[in-house]
């Protein structure tokens, strides 16, 4: 398929909303579990970052049909066979473990412990699987854990897209920037 110096504007789009949204669900997790006293003392956050991070199981679908049937910009020829490598997997990671598993995790912890998850407050999420009290600390370590690797992927992910822009100079950050079309 042929390559184009940047990212398509829905993929831009996509790519963005998502950041957004992802990184505000993380932030949102980690005050409604940290400080709860201060800030989630009737589960007020609970239910924005299950509300906020569960439009990532939809949005994803159609990221990935877009992703699939769209060309992407070519990685700039300065970088090794290994960095490119490392690029793929990099990406792989973030689909497979932050964009996919990770909200799953909480969609499948949220089954087991029988709490409702309201899609953006709008409508109710069916459970993954039915409710098990048994199975909850292990929900709950899987989900929690799972976060903070993700957190590490994606501050990778950022410190790398920054090491393109300001030490590589290379187009990598401006081909996902917003206003450039090819
Ligand atoms: C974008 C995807 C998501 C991200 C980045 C994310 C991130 C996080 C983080 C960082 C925490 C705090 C972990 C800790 O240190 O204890 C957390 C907690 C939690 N997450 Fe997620 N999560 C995501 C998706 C979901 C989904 C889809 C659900 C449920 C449908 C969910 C349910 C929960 C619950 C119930 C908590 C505990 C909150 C509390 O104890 O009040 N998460 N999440
Ligand atoms: C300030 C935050 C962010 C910056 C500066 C950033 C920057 C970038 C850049 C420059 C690319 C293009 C890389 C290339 O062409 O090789 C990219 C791709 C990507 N980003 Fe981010 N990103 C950010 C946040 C996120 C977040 C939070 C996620 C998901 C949790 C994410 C997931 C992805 C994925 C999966 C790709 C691969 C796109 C593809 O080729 O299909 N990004 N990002």
């Amino acid at each position: 398929m042929a390559k184009t110096g940047s990212y398509t504007g829905a993929a831009k789009w996509l790519h963005w909303g998502m950041a957004l949204i992802w990184i505000g669900a993380w932030i949102v997790g980690i005050l409604a579990t940290h400080w709860r006293d201060e800030f989630n003392a009737h589960h007020e956050l609970t239910f924005l970052h299950k509300a906020m991070a569960s439009t990532v199981l939809f949005l994803i679908v159609v990221r990935i049909a877009w992703r699939l049937t769209h060309p992407v910009p070519a990685l700039p020829g300065s970088m090794s066979p290994l960095m490119k490598r490392g690029a793929f997997v990099g990406h792989v990671m973030l689909y497979a473990v932050a964009l996919i598993g990770l909200p799953l995790s909480g969609w499948y912890w949220s089954s087991v412990a029988d709490k409702p998850v309201m899609v953006s407050g709008l409508f109710m999420l069916p459970p993954l699987v039915d409710p098990d009290q048994s199975l909850y600390d292990l929900a709950k370590g899987i989900h929690t854990y799972t976060a903070w690797l993700c957190g590490a992927l994606v501050g990778g992910h950022v410190l790398v897209a920054l090491k393109h822009h300001f030490i590589d100079k290379d187009d990598v950050l401006s081909g996902m920037l917003p206003g450039r079309s090819n």
